[in-house]
């Protein structure tokens, strides 16, 4: 059993300089060629249940199934809540079984913010899980704009709350299906500076380039690249090879099976990549 919390993951990575991917999982094949990458990689990894997710299946059934591939697992495997909206969100997922969990009260007023973070750091490390929080905005491509992190803000989140990891706005965007205008390093320091030795994370690493992403996982105190987008495309693309490829078929098992070794190979990508 390998199931893990975020900072188990996180502070190697931070000590080490490198950083671990979480990755969007949606459904069965492509959660577990995720877990099979990271086995293959002999790399941790943290399998993330977000909005999207939650909408399309129960969130007992997603922490049963995530837990069950961690538990397979030799390598680290953290099941994480992404983009939890309130504090029942999170006390629910943290009652089935997650190990991490993300509250993300972007936007709301920062003393809001700090204070229901506050309430779900204290629930949530009472349980033994790992909380990640958000200040500042990522927002969407061609979508909601983004609000920059302000370092005094971080600086006072991450004393006043005790959170285990910071997801910043320093330039990235979610959903991104290509490269993005790149991060701000700049301020990347000045958040550093002010919150250290808090891991740092980016939601949005679809729109951050491979390359960009081994210089910051090595460089600064980012340790965690949200990736969706990215991985979500492999599989729209091999869904749409197989299906013309096979123009009769209509099993879901075998349509479906097909996706995870692409998505294998390609999780594999983006593992290496954060471990230079
Ligand atoms: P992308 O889909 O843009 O990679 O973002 C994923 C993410 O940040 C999930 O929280």
């Amino acid at each position: 059993m390998t199931l893990a919390t975020l900072s188990e993951v996180l502070t190697p990575a931070l000590r080490e300089g490198y950083a671990v991917a979480g990755v969007v999982c949606l459904g069965w094949e492509d959660a577990r060629a995720y877990a099979a990458a990271a086995e293959a990689e002999g790399l941790p990894i943290i399998l993330q249940a977000g909005p999207g997710a939650r909408a399309h299946m129960p969130i007992p059934v997603w922490a049963r199934m995530l837990r069950h591939l961690a538990e397979a697992a030799t390598v680290p495997v953290v099941v994480h809540l992404d983009h939890g909206k309130s504090l029942e969100d999170c006390r629910v997922a943290i009652g089935e079984g997650f190990s991490s969990v993300m509250y993300d009260g972007s936007l709301d007023p920062l003393d809001r913010n700090i204070a229901d973070m506050a309430r779900i750091v204290e629930m949530a490390h009472a349980a033994g899980v790992s909380c990640e929080g958000e200040v500042g905005v990522v927002g969407y491509d061609g979508g909601a704009a983004s609000h920059g992190t302000d370092p005094q803000d971080a600086r006072r989140f991450a004393v006043e709350t005790g959170v285990d990891a910071l997801a910043v706005s320093v330039g990235n965007v979610h959903l991104q299906t290509g490269p993005g205008a790149g991060l701000d390093r700049a301020k990347i320091a000045a958040i550093e500076a002010a919150t250290s030795p808090l891991p740092l994370v980016i939601h949005g690493g679809s729109g951050v380039p491979q390359a960009d992403r081994t210089a910051l996982a090595r460089e600064t105190a980012i340790c965690k690249f949200n990736i969706g987008t990215e991985l979500r495309q492999t599989f729209g693309a091999a869904l749409r090879q197989t299906l013309a490829a096979h123009p009769t078929a209509f099993d879901r098992i075998e349509i479906l099976r097909a996706t995870e070794a692409p998505l294998e190979t390609a999780a594999r990508k983006v593992l290496r990549g954060l471990r230079p």
